[in-house]
């Protein structure tokens, strides 16, 4: 299976680029800086200006050893921008299983004195029985605060504002509605985090100001130069659970700002073209 998908991507990209896919693109880091306006938040104050969120997703780490030099150089740029806080997307994990690399990782964000705030996504379910339990536990310990059907409340400046956490739309068990009760009444959040950017479809309008996914990879083998890249792509073609309407980028959807990450690792061919890693830098102006 994987050497007729290895061979389908040849033939579709050719030789020389499918050794930029698998040798140079999957390790050349993008450090993105994504932006929202704060005037065009209802009912969000000025004081927001500055706020800055790092957001990783997709690490998709091997069962053992430590994580890629791609993911510790994200970790690198992310002390330098000092972001307010770290959200994890999920698929930390390729196949399920806990490795502790993850939680070293956890260790010098937290050190640096920057919260951790996280969702599982499918990958990270895929171990054996109770394996993500021990997955939250070790990852608990290292300092991240779990935001799987959870809604937490954070300062800034002053100001109150909240976090909202949906569990993986595939292999978790998202609540929306158990959400939604834990937030006082007529609450939006600002950030809402969940793996898959689907789940966007089932939310109510207005749900968050801003949702933060990954899931895709970007679509990881992207045939098509931009803008065409964010209809034509592995991902949006595929069928199936991998399937996405919202690949990569910017999409509003009901009044929510959705942001679709490409994620830091890969899943399945260890491939990546027109979707480099990204770590994204999300800036409130
Ligand atoms: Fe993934």
């Amino acid at each position: 299976m994987m050497g007729r998908n290895l061979a389908l991507a040849g033939a579709t990209l050719g030789l020389p680029a499918l050794a930029y896919a698998r040798f140079v693109e999957p390790f050349w880091l993008e450090v993105s800086h994504p932006v929202v306006h704060v005037e065009e938040l209802t009912g969000i104050s000025d004081h927001l200006k500055g706020f800055k969120v790092a957001f990783f997703s997709d690490l998709h780490l091997p069962d053992r050893g430590p994580a890629s030099d791609t993911i510790w150089h994200a970790v690198e740029r992310t002390l330098l921008e000092k972001p307010d806080m770290v959200m994890l997307g999920g698929d930390m994990f390729d196949h399920g299983r806990y490795n502790p690399a993850m939680a070293d990782i956890a260790r010098v964000i937290k050190g640096a004195g920057i919260p951790i705030f996280g969702v599982l996504g499918n990958h990270d379910y895929f171990g054996r029985r109770g394996e993500y339990l021990r997955i939250m536990r070790a990852l608990e310990e290292a300092g991240v605060k779990w935001l799987i059907n959870q809604a937490e409340p954070f300062d800034y400046k002053g100001g109150q504002y909240w976090l909202a956490g949906i569990d993986d739309w595939v292999k978790g068990e998202p609540d929306i509605q158990g959400v939604t009760g834990q937030l006082p009444s007529g609450e939006r959040p600002l950030l809402v985090l969940t793996h898959n950017p689907q789940t966007v479809k089932a939310l109510p309008p207005n749900f968050a100001h801003v949702m933060l996914s990954g899931h895709t990879h970007g679509g990881q083998i992207n045939p098509a130069l931009p803008p065409l890249h964010r209809k034509l792509n592995w991902i949006t073609f595929k069928e199936g659970h991998h399937h996405s309407e919202f690949p990569l980028g910017w999409y509003t959807y009901n009044g929510i700002r959705l942001y679709v990450g490409k994620g830091l690792g890969m899943s399945g061919m260890k491939l990546r073209f027109n979707a480099r890693p990204e770590v994204v830098i999300l800036q409130f102006v």
